[in-house]
């Protein structure tokens, strides 16, 4: 089938490089011309474990390319993605949905045939009516059916998961697009990957349904996480013991310093919000994000009472500033919250993480970056794990002791044994264990 995907964001190229491979047609459009010569040059915008090569492979057997001219191959697709942003809208924690709009406007004024138009982006309920609104007021002779097919790819993993996902979701109002649908997940469809066929607005609420109730597991084991701590319990063993029970499962219950990322920030506040207009308050989801935002506000605390109360002349190292491993991406990320306030209490950071540095660097300011993890606690009065890189998972610890002014180590991702570390010497502190 022929492809034409809206967006060479993560998204989008993901989705795109992926729907190739499944020996699909695909055209990326972007109107970042940078962008787009990137793209062609094999120079992945976004760092995603084996998206370049997954990209390169499909290039060179002539199933992917990149355009900035969506009039060159929408008319003749099948499908027609859109995968562009839908960032918080400044202000109101709606979900900005002027990209999706125009995209809407541009597919109309190029498709030729039936097509079928299929947002991938995040967008809120009822959208799905105003994109085929559109449509149809711009060009009243198009001949389309607007379906939604949410993703529910996690950064770092995003190509498994595309490839072989729990299930996929397509809210269709018409038969014949749901064959269009059928026929471009084939290959998952042969693999009995279930295929969850709904309408359109069950669809969109989905994958906001689905985002903040992880978001909310993570919530309500950070804050049991608080309550171990006060009663000297053990929350991995908590999260063990609750999620050996098939109903509650063991998944996204790893306590930590808060949820970060491009999507569960966005997403519950837009879940939020949606539900606020339509007067059915998500009053779970908004005690989420209270609590999201409080906790990774609170964690700059637990570094300051380790080192006795003061940063003052201090030097903090802090190991990765990315949201989570595997990417380099810094969006809503703790650290955004961590290193500012560590400077603020009177610390120098010192900070090295393997991906997120260069976007580090424009978020946040008066870091010394190093080259790796140990130059970062060279002379250093203790130590902070924010992001749980597998380079992380396995320093030498005496080597660690020996580097740093005093060995206190906070580990706000629980990579380390709490035992093992104190046996070493090391002034640990962990989320919700005791030591
Ligand atoms: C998330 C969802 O997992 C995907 O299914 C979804 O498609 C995607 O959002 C999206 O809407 O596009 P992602 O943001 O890439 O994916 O990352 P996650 O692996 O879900 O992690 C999100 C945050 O939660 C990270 O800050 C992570 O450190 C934190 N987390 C996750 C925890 O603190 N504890 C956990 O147990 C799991």
């Amino acid at each position: 089938m022929r492809v034409t995907m809206i967006g060479a964001g993560y998204v989008g190229l993901v989705s795109g490089a992926c729907f190739a491979d499944f020996g699909h047609e695909v055209v990326c459009v972007d109107k970042d011309e940078r962008k787009i010569r990137k793209l062609e040059a094999g120079v992945m915008p976004i760092y995603e474990p084996g998206l370049e090569s997954l990209v390169a492979e499909n290039v060179k057997a002539g199933r992917l390319s990149f355009s900035l001219d969506l009039a060159a191959s929408a008319p003749s697709a099948d499908a027609v993605f859109i995968a562009v942003g839908t960032p918080s809208r400044r202000g109101d924690g709606f979900a900005d949905l002027s990209y999706v709009y125009q995209a809407a406007e541009e597919i109309a004024q190029v498709i030729d045939g039936y097509t079928v138009v299929v947002t991938k982006s995040t967008v809120p309920v009822g959208t799905g009516a105003e994109v085929e609104e559109i449509i149809r007021k711009t060009n009243s002779a198009a001949d389309f059916s607007v379906v939604s097919n949410p993703e529910f790819l996690r950064e770092g993993a995003a190509i498994n998961d595309f490839k072989r996902p729990d299930r996929v979701v397509v809210g269709a109002e018409d038969e014949r697009a749901q064959k269009v649908m059928r026929e471009l997940y084939r290959p998952l469809f042969i693999n009995e990957t279930p295929i969850v066929f709904t309408n359109r607005a069950t669809s969109e609420l989905i994958k906001y349904a689905a985002n903040a109730f992880l978001a909310t597991k993570i919530t309500f084991i950070n804050e049991m996480s608080d309550l171990c701590e006060k009663v000297g319990a053990n929350v991995q063993e908590v999260a063990r013991g609750i999620g050996l029970d098939g109903r509650i499962g063991a998944k996204f219950l790893h306590a930590g310093p808060g949820y970060g990322g491009s999507c569960f920030p966005k997403d519950t506040l837009a879940l939020v919000r949606t539900a606020q207009t339509h007067d059915a308050p998500t009053k779970i989801v908004e005690a989420v994000v209270d609590i999201n935002d409080a906790r990774k506000k609170s964690m700059a605390d637990r570094v300051i009472a380790a080192c006795g109360g003061s940063l003052e002349g201090k030097t903090i190292a802090a190991l990765g500033l990315t949201f989570k491993p595997n990417t380099d991406d810094m969006r809503d990320s703790p650290s955004l919250d961590i290193v500012p306030a560590l400077q603020k209490a009177g610390a120098k950071v010192r900070a090295f993480d393997p991906a997120g540095m260069d976007e580090a660097a424009e978020l946040l300011s008066d870091i010394e970056y190093t080259e790796g993890p140990y130059q970062t606690l060279e002379g250093a009065d203790a130590v902070v794990i924010i992001t749980e890189w597998d380079e992380f998972r396995a320093l030498d610890v005496d080597r660690m002791k020996s580097l740093l002014k005093a060995p206190i180590m906070v580990d706000l991702r629980n990579i380390y044994d709490p035992q093992e570390m104190v046996e070493k010497g090391v002034e640990y502190h962990s989320i919700g264990r005791p030591a």
